[in-house]
């Protein structure tokens, strides 16, 4: 069958479809110094006939020529500025023309690019770079087909400073090599958006044959110790939904300015290292972006409109891989905090950003940003799940990602393959889940799945008692987990205190915790209550943390009251700069704002 969409894309200029761009040949060199990269991108291409341009996206970058496959020079233009998409390079071409060759220069404010000296990484002597292409930025590092429906095969080579490693969403070196020059190939189609790149003092240390993690040498123990069921892990995933198709599985864990949780870049996960929490309580985020090797990667939505289709499974079947690796009961506290926060979201968010299918045209996919495609979408395949059983849906899931690998999905599309394949087997059953209502209607549906949460239920009966005057030390709390403390944190009073939170802090150590998600929970509450005790850690954690889960709710916080506005701008003029662009570009916001 086909497996690829063919849907309007609002966030892309290029004439993809009609140029058939198949593979992209990439020679950069990435200077530290000016903070640019300097590049030629050769895209092969096998025009339409009649086709007479080959339009590519491209964003704050300086396009210096363009030539065909014999070198000789091809006209091009540069449309007008668009603020989100930026600007479409036109370039005139023959029939003839087998290659576009375009050489460009990065600006130092690329949105993908994150620069940072080496004051600003774990080991102080190297200076680090790393890319994030989702959703629309890979054009201003690459220029080329930007959107999540366009897939190429890439080479590339790629010159950095001597005594530095370069890695990408390819097949990896795990050495050093002395000359600072890289080749990678990637022979796997990928859509532009998980192109990747980054450059610094990092090592390897392998998990097991086709696993293993990349870091700087100060984090690299810590973070193999955190990971060491990586291998385990790749092969639940399979037993669930099919073999893993992209050869190696590895991780980077990158400075702590990444903006990100996680990012499923094909074969390399770059990942936050606020994951190390010491205990591995954290790495469920690991099974999210491996689950994107399938869902996202494998089977990718046709336009950000259909971002549900990347997220929503991939939540999914994060979950079940927790389930697999730590039991239905862990599992459903993860379902539980999900369902929650997905009803408290919906309450929040206007009606129609509240639809699975979304409508983002006019606007920066990021900007359009919430949890709504993750949480609501994972809860529509529950609903599946629960309908039609698990062997059944399963069943499904795996001819899914078969009939559409290396392709690309839409919404309209999916409908009608889950008609196909599965809701027409019984009318009963179909009626049950209403598809229609979950994708092209805000708010709960009506048949929000729901799961039994025995550890959960323990729980509110510890809370009952610490609500009504039992002290933190008599709690029964000896085994809790990250997400009974989270849970325990965000079931407490709006307010405690001063007794209180001192209480809370002498018995269970929060403000000292190495635990990033805790260590947030509490600050929030630490910040409403008044509890300045905190103020020395969340300063330290401010100062480096650029995950913008983290550091918007955090800022936002601080700035509801005088004192504490007072203390962000502080805090912020040093630390803006250790921020990716995307997250400054949030905080700077919310500065303005307020
Ligand atoms: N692909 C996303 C990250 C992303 C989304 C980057 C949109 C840019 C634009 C990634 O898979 C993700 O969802 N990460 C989450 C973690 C996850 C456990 C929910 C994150 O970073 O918090
Ligand atoms: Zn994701």
């Amino acid at each position: 069958m086909n497996n690829t969409s063919v849907v309007k894309d609002w966030h892309s200029f290029s004439n993809f479809k009609e140029i058939r761009a198949t593979h992209l040949d990439l020679t950069i060199e990435v200077d530290f110094k000016v903070h640019q990269i300097n590049g030629m991108a050769t895209w092969s291409i096998d025009p339409k006939p009649g086709v007479e341009h080959a339009i590519f996206d491209t964003k704050q970058m300086q396009i210096h020529k363009v030539y065909n496959q014999n070198q000789q020079a091809l006209s091009f233009e540069l449309g007008s500025y668009d603020e989100d998409l930026g600007r479409a390079l036109k370039v005139k071409i023959e029939k003839k023309t087998t290659r576009v060759q375009i050489q460009y220069t990065t600006s130092k404010d690329a949105m993908a690019l994150q620069w940072m000296e080496a004051s600003q990484t774990a080991g102080k002597r190297h200076p680090y770079l790393f890319t994030q292409g989702q959703f629309i930025n890979t054009r201003t590092w690459v220029p080329g087909p930007d959107g999540p429906g366009y897939r190429f095969t890439f080479e590339a080579e790629v010159k950095v400073p001597e005594g530095l490693m370069a890695l990408m969403s390819a097949d990896n070196p795990q050495e050093i090599k002395n000359d600072g020059v890289y080749y990678f190939n990637m022979p796997q189609k990928i859509p532009a958006y998980l192109m990747s790149l980054a450059v610094g003092d990092v090592r390897f240390k392998g998990v097991d044959e086709r696993t293993g993690v990349y870091a700087e040498p100060e984090l690299l123990e810590k973070a193999h110790a955190e990971l060491e069921d990586l291998g385990e892990m790749v092969t639940t995933a399979e037993n669930l939904y099919g073999e893993y198709q992209w050869g190696r599985y590895d991780v980077l864990i990158l400075p702590p300015g990444f903006p990100f949780g996680g990012m499923e870049n094909p074969r390399l996960t770059f990942a936050t290292p606020t994951i190390l929490a010491g205990d591995k309580s954290l790495v469920n985020l690991i099974a999210h972006e491996l689950a994107h090797s399938w869902s996202g990667n494998l089977v990718t939505n046709a336009t950000w409109n259909d971002f549900w289709l990347n997220e929503g499974f991939t939540v999914y079947f994060e979950r079940r891989i927790s389930e697999a690796l730590y039991g239905e009961d862990y599992a459903a506290m993860l379902w539980d905090l999900g369902l929650q926060s997905l009803q408290h979201l919906i309450k929040q968010l206007p009606a129609r950003r509240t639809w699975l299918f979304e409508d983002l045209k006019g606007m920066d996919p990021e900007e359009g940003f919430s949890k709504i495609p993750y949480e609501k979408g994972a809860a529509f395949l529950l609903k599946m799940e629960q309908v039609f059983g698990r062997k059944r849906w399963d069943e499904f899931v795996v001819k899914y990602f078969n009939d559409f690998a290396f392709g690309t999905i839409d919404t309209d599309r999916f409908l009608v393959y889950l008609r196909d394949n599965l809701l027409k087997e019984s009318k009963e059953k179909a009626a049950g889940i209403n598809p229609k209502a979950w994708i092209f209607e805000p708010g709960v549906p009506a048949n929000l799945p729901r799961v039994k949460n025995p550890r959960f239920k323990k729980l509110e009966a510890e809370l009952e008692k610490y609500n009504a005057g039992t002290p933190a030390s008599q709690l029964e709390a000896k085994e809790w987990s990250t997400h009974e403390y989270l849970y325990f944190l965000r079931h407490l009073p709006e307010r405690l205190d001063e007794v209180k939170m001192k209480e809370l802090d002498e018995y269970f150590h929060f403000t000292e915790t190495k635990n990033s998600e805790i260590a947030v929970e509490w600050f929030l509450l630490a910040l409403r209550s008044g509890y300045e005790a905190i103020y020395d850690n969340l300063s330290a954690f401010l100062m480096v943390t650029g995950r913008m889960k983290f550091i918007e709710p955090l800022y936002s916080e601080l700035l509801k009251t005088t004192n504490g506005k007072a203390r962000a701008k502080k805090l912020y003029k040093e630390a803006r700069q250790n921020y990716h662009p995307m997250g400054q570009r949030i905080v700077d916001k919310l500065l303005l704002e307020n």
